[in-house]
């Protein structure tokens, strides 16, 4: 199978900070594409290239074989690149349902009669479906981070862009999380996932690249990525900062 997904050498950042230093990478078609990197290293500022937040300052990035390193958001939407936010934000007071009825038809650009159906369909894939009467403010964090990829999944997505969707779970809501993530992989999303649990990158990702001040310091099969010394090294720095810092 082809890439679903090209960076090439893209400098990308906010105003004149520049937070993406020469980023390349691919990734295949139907694989989980795993990215690590300490904080403040441009995971998320890479999410924010893809879908069109930010426009490049160098560099190409390609998805399904068209270039659109200039194509706006909706757009890129409508291409087929679904995202969700570290921070979980849904519409508090509407239901489960209702939220990702307005991903469907304001994101994707379906009719009501078609959102409802895609939205039902993401509700189950996401095993929300019996939850979707429930306003969106009285979920679980674990079911919030699974509307965040309800809400994705509403845009008939592609490329599927998860951020951090295990922070702040304990072990069995991670494992829910990862079988969560193996049938998307198994019903044909391509899935790029940041994530900070190392168990669910070494174990649910086809590769891993940890990235480093912008850049990608190393990209592999996951479990030599993440026992590299390169990769402990970069964390060992961060951690050793931080004892400065205090
Ligand atoms: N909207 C913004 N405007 C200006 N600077 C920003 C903005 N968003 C992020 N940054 C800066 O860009 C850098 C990279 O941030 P980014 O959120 O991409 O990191 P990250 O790798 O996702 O980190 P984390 O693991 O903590 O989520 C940081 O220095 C951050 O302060
Ligand atoms: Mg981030």
């Amino acid at each position: 199978m082809g890439n679903i997904l090209t960076f090439e050498n893209v400098d990308a950042g906010y105003g004149r900070v520049q937070i993406l230093h020469d980023l390349s990478f691919s990734v295949e078609e139907g694989e989980v594409y795993g990215v690590i990197g300490p904080n403040g290293c441009g995971k998320t500022t890479m999410f924010n290239a893809l879908i069109g937040l930010i426009i490049p300052t160098k560099g190409k990035i390609t998805f399904n074989g068209q270039d659109v390193t200039k194509v706006k958001p909706a757009a890129r939407c409508h291409m087929g690149i679904g995202r969700t936010y570290q921070v979980p934000r849904p519409f508090e007071g509407m239901s489960v349902f209702e939220n990702v009825l307005v991903a469907a038809v304001h994101g994707a650009g379906h009719s009501e009669h078609e959102g409802r159906g895609v939205a039902l369909e993401s509700l189950k894939l996401t095993d929300l479906y019996e939850k979707r009467e429930i306003p969106a403010g009285e979920l679980t964090l674990l079911d919030r981070k699974r509307l965040e990829i309800a809400r994705a999944l509403g845009t008939q997505p592609k490329l599927l862009l998860l951020d951090e969707v295990a922070a702040g779970l304990t072990e069995a809501e991670v494992q829910d999380v990862m079988k969560m993530v193996a049938d998307l992989k198994a019903a044909g999303y391509s899935i790029i996932w940041i994530e900070h649990v190392i168990q669910t990158m070494v174990e649910s990702t086809d590769h891993l690249m940890c990235m480093a001040e912008g850049h990608q310091l190393l990209i592999g099969e996951p479990r030599p990525v993440m026992e590299s010394k390169e990769v402990e090294a970069v964390y060992l720095g961060v951690e050793e900062e931080d004892i400065e810092d205090e």
